[in-house]
């Protein structure tokens, strides 16, 4: 049976081929969400690298939860006894693609569980705080820390001059500047989750939740000098640590903690427990080992499995919520804005496919002039001006139609793709039909033989 074609929220689409119109004729409704997420997503799609965390590399495995944890949340990928796929990116921050991973820079540390309930991203960096705690800073800091545009040059002034209105970024300051501030490699390096979540149970009992993946290799960092000398030598060296460990056959882990709270305490604390340029002192609310994530394989194909990797805060699943930190909000937001603009579609209808539309009824609500549907227009003859124009051409124009299709169809190796156009062309004209097939089969190496004695007389009735 074929699966049913959803959007991108993974409801289903009741007709992918007709936009939703007031009458057949139109015009357009603008409540008419598939065809806008479609037409956005067209717009958009070639693929620019990321804005942020640009340079990363990618692996695939999966995660194992301790057991017990069903009294803390009901999400599945943490309260069941069961391993959840996952791919794992890790990146540096500030950027670009081919960048040197020997920066001081935050590394980005994500992962998304394939759980059975949906995707949940954890996307997180290898420094427990952040620079600033409001999402309206975000893009501020971001050019702070790109390349001057005037000079193409990262420049510490422009840095420190925006950090010198962020006194918040302190914290993060002693953090990025100590070697830790350098991770050696990706398979060296902690995770943090940095903001604060929240775990419900099936009771609805609420804990805010602080995340913590800790390397099994040991955590190892490189001095400003161990830097330079790596660079000197490789300065992809963190990719090419990650995919020589896994080629090898060997495998990445990590541990994954939490540190927990429970809501009602918040009031009593000097501090805000979700202000993500603040810690939980791990005295008072000590690390609870949850979990083991093993990374066995790298991407098959970089751009497949690395570039298009799409991770969001905001894919979160039932059991797991955001808290009220407005940076984590602003995050839920860009995540999937961005992608909009960076990743593509896919379409149908395909002869390769298996997706269908549901053909369920609309749902939408009626108040227009005519009626609300999804249908061609009355008058929908496609083919009729199409062999018009065709015979409008002058002869070279006409043959210059049947080599530039039938060479190009030739190249199309699924036969029944070629049959349905050639069968759209002949429905137009059937000279041209019967010129484009020949072609395309490889039998019309000089199309004006079909020309000859003469070519087609009608006239057009009005100009194409
Ligand atoms: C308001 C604050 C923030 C905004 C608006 C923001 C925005 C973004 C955007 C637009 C991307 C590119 C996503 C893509 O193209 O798929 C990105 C990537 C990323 N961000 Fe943030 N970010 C914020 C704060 C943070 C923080 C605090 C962390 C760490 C805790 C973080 C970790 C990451 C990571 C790991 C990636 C790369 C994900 C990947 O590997 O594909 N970001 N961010």
């Amino acid at each position: 049976m074929a699966n049913k074609l959803t959007t991108n929220q993974g409801t289903p689409v009741p007709d992918d081929q007709n936009s939703l119109t007031a009458g057949a004729r139109g015009p357009s409704l603008l409540i008419d969400d598939h065809l806008l997420e479609k037409l956005a997503h067209f717009d958009r799609e070639r693929i620019p690298e990321r804005v942020v965390n640009a340079r990363g590399a990618a692996a695939f495995g999966t995660f194992r939860p301790e057991p017990g944890l069903h009294q803390f949340t009901k999400a599945v990928v943490f309260s069941r006894d069961k391993e959840t796929p996952v791919a794992a990116r890790f990146s540096t921050f500030t950027h670009s693609r081919h960048s040197p991973e020997t920066v001081r820079d935050p590394r980005g540390f994500a992962v998304k569980f394939y759980t059975t309930e949906g995707n949940y991203d954890l996307v997180g960096s290898s420094l427990p705080v952040f620079f600033i705690r409001d999402a309206m800073r975000f893009p501020d800091l971001v050019h702070a820390l790109k390349p001057d545009p005037v000079t193409g040059l990262q420049d510490p002034h422009r840095i420190f001059d925006f950090l010198s209105f962020a006194p918040e970024c302190t914290h993060m300051l002693i953090w990025l500047y100590s070697d830790r501030g350098i991770p050696a490699d990706y398979r060296h390096m902690e995770g943090y989750g940095v903001h604060t979540f929240i775990w419900t149970n099936v009771k609805g009992d609420q804990r805010y939740v602080r995340y913590r993946w800790k390397p099994a290799a040991g955590v190892q960092y490189l001095s400003a000098e161990d830097a330079e000398a790596v660079q000197a030598k490789d300065f992809n060296h963190a990719t090419r640590d990650l995919s020589a460990s896994l080629a090898r056959g060997g495998t990445v882990e990590f541990d994954l903690y939490v540190q927990l709270m429970q809501p009602k305490d918040e009031a009593s604390l000097a501090w805000d427990p979700l202000d993500v340029t603040k810690l939980w002192p791990e005295e008072a609310y000590p690390l609870l080992r949850v979990g083991h994530l093993t990374l066995n394989r790298g991407p098959v194909n970089d751009f497949a499995e690395n570039e298009q990797l799409a991770f969001a805060p905001s894919a979160i699943v039932p059991g797991i919520d955001l808290s009220a930190d407005k940076l984590l909000h602003g995050r839920s937001f860009a995540y999937p804005d961005t992608q909009r603009h960076r990743l593509g579609a896919n379409y149908e209808p395909s002869t390769g496919g298996d997706t269908l539309p549901t053909g369920l009824p609309l749902a939408h609500p009626v108040g227009v002039d005519g009626h609300v549907t999804r249908e061609r227009i009355p008058k929908s003859d496609d083919f009729m001006q199409a062999g018009i124009t065709w015979r409008r051409f002058d002869e070279s124009l006409r043959l210059s139609v049947i080599k530039n299709l039938g060479d190009e169809l030739s190249r199309v190796s699924n036969q029944e793709v070629v049959d349905t156009i050639v069968g759209f062309l002949s429905r137009a004209d059937a000279l041209l039909g019967e010129g484009v097939r020949r072609r395309a089969r490889g039998d019309l190496p000089d199309p004006a033989i079909l020309m000859q004695p003469a070519a087609p007389t009608q006239s057009p009735a009005s100009s194409a």
